[in-house]
């Protein structure tokens, strides 16, 4: 019998405990603006309606998550915990150490305090903010290698986080010594949550190989990514994504994680690798810092959240919802004429502020004129990714980033489709107005990742 197909993308799960949206008026969001100094991290999450700040940490858990917690271990050593934990890890990711870190950023610091350092340089297909932050932050150089079609907005590449081979090549033909590891971040968050393909991932082994380099991969969003190897690459359509996942797993020799995003962990992380030594001191640099080997920043009851978040994020229900749901958006937003990136990325709808706001100077921030305008209008609060983010160079100076981009980014099985169709008629009644919008001017910034602190004034 043939299976009917239905246009309505369902949520595959019903809703066990609900939460309250706080209803605000548009002159209450006014002054929460201001009194955040037109910075959306500033604003109180009371005052948000609709929060697609950020996916990271922001999803709801499933019941069997919620029952997992109860089956925490809090032994501060040798937790059985641990050992779910990275069970859970290693059969998606079979590499020998996993060390568990409080978040993704934790799991950065530490391998590149060890492989980092003044004269180093890591190249990336794109680094994201925190990744460059510390890379940087040990006096190495973070290098951003994605191909051209990854800079291109409007491209219509199926593969668009891939890395630029010949670029990668030209590096370690100039510089080898310097170069301690490749790293590879999937799905490319910074390039609008766009896939790398499993070529691509073969093609930098490659490469790496023939320079003797580490590959690592930066894999938050792995499901994700796994499933658009699915959906678009050529011989992969009947595969399970657990199995692309441990084929892309297979090409790296160690990975970083925020747990935050596709694990369904509202916190946690890990570093896993192969090499032995790499991993002893990498663990020495947890003791110091984060906590002892068998759970790293988080308690036991964590690991046990996120193993259990290991086997649903791989359901093929939940991606294609998920993958499908993210589209929806993206797709109603380009009918009604607001330049989104194509194709939609997996876990975030980007708008092309720099497109749609012609009118404003790159420098005047375009991005964070459409933000602060989405967050007045209905209480919807999305995040700057262009030259607020990362505009200002290493010696103080500033320019235009490669795109200025919106992100929209969706908290995994958290909003439904209708709050989804208030956000499009938000963008919409912004996107009528946008004519009037007008630029800003940063009146203060700290030295690091000035996007969460810094304070603006309109123009
Ligand atoms: N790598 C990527 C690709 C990320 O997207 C993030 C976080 C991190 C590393 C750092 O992980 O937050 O657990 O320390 N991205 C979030 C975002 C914050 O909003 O995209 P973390």
């Amino acid at each position: 019998m043939t299976e009917p197909t239905f246009r309505t993308i369902i949520e595959p799960f019903r809703i066990h405990s609900v939460e309250p949206l706080r209803m605000n008026t548009r002159a209450q969001r006014h002054k929460a603006l201001e009194a955040a100094r037109y910075n959306l991290f500033k604003v109180d999450a009371d005052d948000v309606l609709i929060d697609l700040l950020t996916d990271s940490g922001t999803g709801a858990m499933s019941r069997d998550q919620w029952a997992a917690l109860q089956r925490g271990d809090e032994s501060y050593a040798g937790s059985p915990s641990f050992r779910v934990f990275k069970d859970a890890v290693q059969r998606l990711f079979p590499f020998t150490h996993v060390i568990p870190t409080h978040q993704g950023r934790a799991a950065e610091r530490i391998i590149f305090s060890v492989l980092g350092g003044p004269g180093r340089v890591v190249p990336n297909n794109t680094h994201f903010d925190t990744t460059r932050a510390n890379v940087e932050y040990t006096g190495a150089e973070a290098v951003d290698l994605v191909i051209s079609e990854g800079r291109d907005p409007s491209s219509r590449h199926p593969f668009k986080g891939n890395m630029d081979i010949d670029g990668l090549e030209r590096l370690l033909e100039a510089r080898a010594d310097d170069v301690p590891v490749i790293f590879v971040t999937v799905t490319n968050n910074s390039g609008g949550g766009q896939p790398v393909s499993l070529a691509n991932l073969r093609e930098i082994r490659r490469v790496a190989d023939a320079y003797g380099k580490p590959v690592f991969i930066d894999a938050c969003r792995f499901a994700e990514n796994a499933w658009f190897i699915r959906t678009r690459e050529d011989g992969q359509q009947d595969r399970d994504v657990a199995d692309i996942v441990r084929e892309m797993a297979s090409l790296a020799d160690g990975m970083t994680m925020s747990a935050k995003k596709d694990p369904m962990g509202n916190i946690g992380g890990w570093l896993a690798l192969n090499d032995d030594e790499l991993a002893e001191r990498c663990r020495d640099m947890l003791i110091l810092t984060e906590g002892f080997p068998t759970y790293g920043g988080l308690a036991g009851r964590d690991l046990e959240a996120l193993a259990q978040g290991l086997t649903e994020t791989v359901q093929h229900d939940y991606l294609t919802y998920r993958i499908r749901s993210t589209e929806y958006v993206g797709n109603s937003l380009r009918e009604i004429g607001i330049p989104v990136l194509t194709p939609i990325g997996g876990h975030a709808v980007y708008i092309d502020a720099r497109a749609m706001l012609p009118h404003i100077d790159p420098l005047e921030y375009p991005g964070q004129a459409l933000a602060v305008a989405l967050y007045e209008t209905g209480g919807v609060r999305a995040c700057e990714i262009g030259t607020v983010m990362f505009g200002r160079q290493p010696d103080g100076t500033e320019k235009p980033a490669a795109m200025d981009l919106v992100r929209l980014a969706i908290p995994r099985r958290t909003y439904t489709q209708s709050h989804m169709d208030y956000v499009i008629e938000v963008a919409q009644h912004v996107c009528d107005r946008a004519a009037e919008l007008r630029g800003f001017r940063i009146t203060e910034q700290g030295s690091a990742l000035r996007h969460f602190t810094a304070s603006f004034a309109p123009l």
